[in-house]
């Protein structure tokens, strides 16, 4: 068995692996636009190969501009491969050992599909060759979405929203709204990083977003004490809530209701008509706020990954 990236000339023989499982995949014209977009290329596709067949194929996504990939895309098998799980592992190994990373595994099913025996097999031998090839972490994440079919949620009465030019003023709101935060990627950070050197890198990761840097919004009380944040943004798939977070001393009041509506009102009224947001499944007052915003959580977001280093 060959391990390798592919080339511009094998297109349509990449064109041809089809996942029929139930899940998201990187089928033709996922392909097609994001090899023209930039955020697949052939160096990040790899196939197992034998006596000139495609056995295996994994696609990975990242930014048009990045040295490495993101995030692993997609992973198929050829049906009448015997051992599926053991194939797909050593791709992936062969795939890390050149990128010298592990990027995680994203994939999305719908709600339910634990009991669901369509999808729930397809995430069952991915899930193992992905814990072979070392992304042994799993997190469930819920995708919700607002569409404009919904209210357009009412200006909050009781905090005052204000732009900031400076980003290390934001550098600071993030370092507060992360204590004590229920979301585990940042939880993780938090592990092995310094809190100052974690909000400078989340606040870069939100600035390299496609979103416009004018809509980040600070929320301040009656009496001037910030409250927490607010960043509406987008991604190559389009407006995203992006972020938002209330600093401990002020949780419990409900703001996140008051925080999201912000964010929802600031792209409803540039005319956006879908607005896109991932939370934990443990995050559970961002839950129930998208729930009470209107949002509806239409699919589900498995993120397999790595051990963080350091831990
Ligand atoms: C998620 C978040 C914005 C909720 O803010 P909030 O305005 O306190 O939310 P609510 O007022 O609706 O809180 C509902 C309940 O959850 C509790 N709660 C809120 N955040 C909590 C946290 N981080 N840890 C434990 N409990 C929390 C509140 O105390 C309240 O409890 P109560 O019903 O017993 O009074 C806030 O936890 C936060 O800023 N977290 C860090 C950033 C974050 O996770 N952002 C979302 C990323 S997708």
């Amino acid at each position: 068995m060959l391990f390798r990236p592919t080339a511009e000339a094998e297109l349509d023989r990449l064109l041809g692996c089809v996942v029929d499982e139930s899940i998201s995949w990187a089928h033709p014209e996922r392909l097609l636009s994001f090899l023209e977009s930039g955020n697949y290329r052939h160096a990040w596709i790899w196939v197992a190969e034998e006596n000139g067949e495609i056995m295996a194929r994994a696609v990975w996504w990242g930014s048009p501009d990045a040295g490495k990939p993101l995030a692993l895309d997609c992973l198929y098998v050829h049906p009448s491969v015997d051992d599926p799980i053991g194939l797909a592992a050593g791709l992936l190994a062969h795939a890390h050992a050149a990128y010298d990373d592990k990027p995680a595994y994203h994939v999305f099913v719908s709600n339910g599909w634990r009991g669901d025996p369509r999808p729930a097999a397809a995430i069952a031998w991915r899930r193992t060759a992905a814990g072979r090839a070392g992304l042994t972490e799993e997190l469930e994440r819920l995708r919700y979405e607002w569409t404009a079919e919904a209210e357009v949620p009412k200006s909050s009465d009781r905090l005052e929203f204000r732009e900031e030019d400076d980003d290390e003023v934001f550098v600071e709101a993030f370092r507060r709204v992360a204590v004590g935060t229920l979301d585990h990627h940042t939880r993780e950070a938090l592990l092995t990083m310094d809190p100052v050197a974690q909000a400078r890198e989340d606040v870069a990761g939100y600035r390299s977003m496609p979103g416009d840097r004018s809509w980040w919004r600070l929320a301040y009380t009656g009496d001037g004490a910030l409250a927490g944040v607010a960043l509406p943004s987008a991604n190559s798939g389009g407006p995203v809530v992006g972020y938002l977070g209330v600093v401990p001393e002020h949780r419990g009041r409900g703001y996140v209701d008051d925080l999201l509506a912000e964010i929802t009102r600031s792209h409803a009224e540039r005319g956006v008509q879908r607005i896109v947001a991932d939370t934990d499944a443990g995050n559970v007052p961002m839950a129930r706020a998208f729930e009470r915003a209107g949002y509806r959580n239409f699919a589900i977001r498995l993120v397999l990954s790595p051990l963080p280093s350091g831990t």
